[in-house]
């Protein structure tokens, strides 16, 4: 019985010392209770004598920061500035607000009522026309405190920055948007700015940009120190390149401008006497042209150097310019022709009025040969054909006029039509040749 006792006695001792060893054995850390009580407490002790005036660290405070693109919903040529909402993170740390002697909490969320009460480094766009927090309804900002003191602060802002247009291949050019990050209070001796060590930006992916006539290609960062009057700062940029996509702008502009310049070359297959048709036909392709251009060219910025586009708006007017030009050629070379053929005539007719032609004259003059009154001589009497041409060969020397038909003389008639075929081919060649010069220069740009 005695021996039962003592055997319970020792267990009892052998337990009572084994659940103490255990109890040392627990790390001395406060028990982890979560919840609300114990998270406000952790709050208030860590802002009980906290100064948002003084600046974590006595050397600068290493700030990090990271940009995800959320979306890039518009770039505008006028004001020459894009429009993007991004999520923006600013990543620093500050030994006041350590936890982890306090809680085994993980990590603290808090809202932009927090954010206030804290040291910021105050990281911002320097370079934004227009910035904007998001509020959905309330401030999208985002904060969270780690136990290590390290404190992560993320706003999403819609941000309208500029962009450097660079016009002078429009439209087959790519334009480079910017943005750019400093401390606005803070220079480098309380704050230095790098950029985030992994993925530093971030970009949605490509078909998730609804931008309708530029397509994103490229996205890089750098950091410079510029120096102020008021010390130096570091500057984060980040870069944006795009493309655009001219495929309007080849059907708006360029498709109808062919045609235009296609429709003034067909005055040259019509006859050369029907003027007023050849002219419509030019100068209708002409106000086409133009108001096209007109139609394009007012969205964009009233820039002083030759766009692309004015390249090719101004080619196309001279070859329309220089179709209605050789109108004018065939014009005046068909009066000259007139004129001559006139003259001719009336020296001819004065001849038979003299009575003093030969008898060797062509078998169809022969019925006209005239008597002694002959006033009114037709000339082109064989069939009333326009092209037939007599010549007057030789001076009305002395007593008579000798006629030849002559074939070469019948040639020149044909300036006009000679004129309007040579043209037909050139104009056609040259245009041809502009083409592959003007899409080989700009393409071949385009593709660097
Ligand atoms: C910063 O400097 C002050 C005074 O020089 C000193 O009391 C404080 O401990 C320093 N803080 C840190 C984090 O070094
Ligand atoms: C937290 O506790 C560790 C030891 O567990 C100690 O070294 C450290 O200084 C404490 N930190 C603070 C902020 O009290
Ligand atoms: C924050 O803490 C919770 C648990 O307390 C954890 O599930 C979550 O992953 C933590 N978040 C981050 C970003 O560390
Ligand atoms: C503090 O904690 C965060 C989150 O766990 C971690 O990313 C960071 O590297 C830590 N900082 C230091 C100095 O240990
Ligand atoms: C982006 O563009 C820069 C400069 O033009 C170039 O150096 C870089 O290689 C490009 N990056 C990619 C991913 O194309």
């Amino acid at each position: 019985m005695n021996s039962r006792m003592l055997h319970d006695v020792i267990y009892m001792l052998l337990i009572s010392t084994v659940a103490k060893e255990v109890k040392t054995a627990e790390p001395d850390t406060p028990p982890c209770e979560y919840n609300s009580n114990h998270r406000k407490s952790i709050l208030t002790d860590l802002l009980q004598d906290y100064d948002k005036t003084m600046v974590p660290s006595n050397n600068s405070v290493q700030v990090s920061v990271e940009l995800t693109v959320q979306d890039i919903s518009s770039i505008s040529e006028i004001s020459s500035s894009f429009i993007a909402d991004v999520w923006f993170s600013q990543v620093w740390e500050d030994p006041r607000l350590e936890y982890r002697n306090i809680s085994c909490k993980t990590n603290l969320s808090l809202d932009s009522y927090v954010s206030e009460r804290l040291w910021t480094p105050n990281v911002c766009f320097v370079n934004s026309k227009s910035t904007q927090v998001h509020k959905s309804p309330a401030s999208n900002i985002l904060l969270i405190i780690y136990p290590n003191g390290t404190v992560w602060l993320n706003y999403r802002v819609q941000v309208s920055a500029p962009c450097s247009f660079e016009l002078s291949r429009f439209p087959i050019d790519a334009q480079e948007c910017h943005l750019v990050f400093e401390s606005y209070s803070y220079n480098i001796a309380e704050v230095r700015l790098n950029w985030q060590q992994w993925a530093p930006v971030t970009m949605p992916p490509p078909e998730d940009f609804r931008l309708p006539d530029f397509q994103f290609y490229n996205v890089t960062w750098g950091k410079t120190s510029n120096e102020y009057t008021a010390g130096m700062w570091d500057q984060l940029k980040v870069t944006f390149r795009f493309k655009r996509l001219y495929g309007y702008y080849v059907l708006q502009m360029y498709l109808p401008t062919y045609l235009s310049v296609f429709i003034s070359w067909i005055a040259f297959w019509i006859d050369t006497r029907a003027l007023p048709a050849r002219i419509t036909l030019g100068v209708s392709s002409l106000m086409a042209l133009t108001f096209q251009f007109g139609n394009i060219v007012k969205n964009l910025p009233r820039v002083s150097f030759v766009k692309a586009i004015d390249l090719w708006f101004f080619v196309c007017v001279a070859f329309i310019f220089f179709s209605l030009v050789e109108l004018a050629v065939v014009g005046f070379v068909d009066k000259i022709t007139e004129i001559k053929r006139r003259s001719r005539r009336i020296k001819f007719q004065r001849a038979i009025a003299g009575g003093t032609i030969k008898n060797d004259r062509p078998m169809s003059f022969r019925k006209y040969s005239c008597t002694s009154k002959c006033n009114s001589v037709r000339y082109n009497i064989n069939n009333n054909d326009d092209e037939e041409l007599y010549n007057i060969s030789g001076e009305t020397n002395g007593n008579g006029i000798s006629w030849k038909n002559n074939s070469s003389r019948e040639a020149s008639a044909d300036m006009g039509a000679r004129v309007d075929s040579f043209a037909a081919k050139a104009f056609p060649a040259m245009f041809a040749a502009f083409n592959v010069f003007y899409w080989w220069y700009y393409l071949s740009r385009e593709r660097n």
